[in-house]
């Protein structure tokens, strides 16, 4: 099996203000669609923006929760801690790294492939 040889790259996405809390915004990083989510709670998250069904849509309108999301089509609830859809359906989406610096802006870590 051939090896992939990864680089973690951070993508500095702005002023945390851009990102309200009880909300999701897409942003586009080095090409992939991320949807960014705020909890009330201070917490700050990013999916891949894509549901995890062939027939799906996007998350970041999905309805946030607690450190929860729901779509509002499908009704899915998929952990933002986690990725993983909740029982009793079924599926992942893309998680990565997200955080907000001490000068009050948010980063992304994306690892791309070499
Ligand atoms: S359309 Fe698939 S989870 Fe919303």
């Amino acid at each position: 099996m051939p090896t992939i040889t990864t680089k973690t790259t951070v993508v500095p996405l702005g002023p945390i203000e851009q990102f309200p809390a009880g909300f999701g915004r897409e942003v586009l990083a080095a090409g992939c669609r991320i949807a960014v989510f705020r909890t009330t709670d201070g917490g700050l998250y990013a999916l891949e923006n894509r549901t995890p069904h062939p027939k799906g849509g996007t998350l970041a309108e999905a309805i946030v929760s607690g450190h929860f999301i729901y779509c509002p089509i499908r009704d899915l609830k998929i952990s933002l801690e986690t990725g993983l859809v909740q029982a009793p359906d079924k599926g992942e989406v893309w998680k990565f790294e997200i955080r907000e610096t001490k000068d009050g802006n948010v980063e992304l870590a994306l690892a791309i492939a070499l």
